[in-house]
């Protein structure tokens, strides 16, 4: 499973990038947003191109327009991948599967996605969050789809008015509210989500990848993976968590005590 760091976070793209496991990172409004907030960002273009140049060539850099009809998105898509992709190579666009708002109902999306993936450009389809969406991005020619599995989870608790935190882990195998199984129309989790999508593109022999996305914590992040999702999107701060256990900790620190001076010489 490839790993994508979900953050416009320069800092946090650098810090992640010399881990060495990296194949990207994802983008989005509010994730600029915030680091336009952060590093009080004034000349946007340079911002970004740094973003590309320090994920590099061969890894992915996912960009989001912010249209919300056919015409507009095409159009910015374009602009992003011209302005962004000769930093290096490395630009997918990201387009909403269904960018209708209460003022504009429309269902350009896919319209978006079929265009620019006829002229070579890599899609990832956002804002997934049923396998019916994911199949048409599929057909429109996306390279990726990405259902927010952590929303979902999100949701299902906030419709039955479980208290919750962000980062905390909602089952896999769903859970039950008044004796009846939480779901939004036979999706009863985030990673149920990702395992029904990677199902039903495999039945089909669709190349789209599957990009588990707004994941919360490590346990869902394993479990995308036993699902089959071809990458994970994971938020610096959860990614931390992967390579964290109070055992290892422990273990740490009696190695660290039983250091001998004899073994120490070995090193000099
Ligand atoms: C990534 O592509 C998504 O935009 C992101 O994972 C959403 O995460 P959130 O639900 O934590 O905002």
């Amino acid at each position: 499973m490839k790993i994508f760091i979900d953050t416009a976070d320069i800092d946090e793209v650098k810090e992640g990038m010399t881990w060495g496991v990296a194949d990207g990172i994802t983008t989005n409004p509010s994730l600029i947003k915030k680091a336009q907030e952060k590093h009080k960002v004034k000349d946007m273009n340079s911002y970004i191109k740094n973003l590309c140049k320090t994920v590099g060539k061969g890894k992915d850099v996912s960009l989001e327009v912010i249209g919300t009809d056919a015409k507009t998105m095409i159009s910015q898509g374009l602009t992003l991948y011209k302005k962004f992709n000769k930093v290096a190579n490395n630009v997918v666009i990201k387009i909403p599967v269904n960018p209708a708002t209460n003022d504009d109902p429309n269902f350009d999306g896919i319209k978006a996605i079929k265009a620019l993936a006829s002229k070579g450009i890599g899609i990832n389809t956002t804002l997934i969050f049923t396998p019916e969406q994911a199949w048409l991005a599929a057909k429109a020619g996306a390279k990726y789809v990405s259902p927010f599995a952590g929303r979902i989870d999100d949701d299902l608790r906030k419709k039955a008015n479980i208290t919750f935190e962000k980062p905390d882990y909602y089952p896999a195998t769903g859970k039950e509210y008044k004796e009846k199984p939480l779901e939004d129309n036979g999706i009863i989790s985030g990673i149920h989500l990702c395992k029904q999508i990677r199902l039903l593109l495999d039945n089909f022999n669709y190349k789209t990848q599957i990009i588990a996305a707004s994941l919360r914590n490590a346990r869902q992040i394993r479990e995308a993976a036993l699902v089959g999702a071809h990458v994970a999107t994971i938020p610096f701060s959860a990614l931390t968590t992967t390579l964290t256990h109070y055992k290892t900790a422990e273990g740490m620190n009696a190695f660290l005590a039983d250091t001998v001076k004899e073994y120490e010489a070995v090193f000099k």
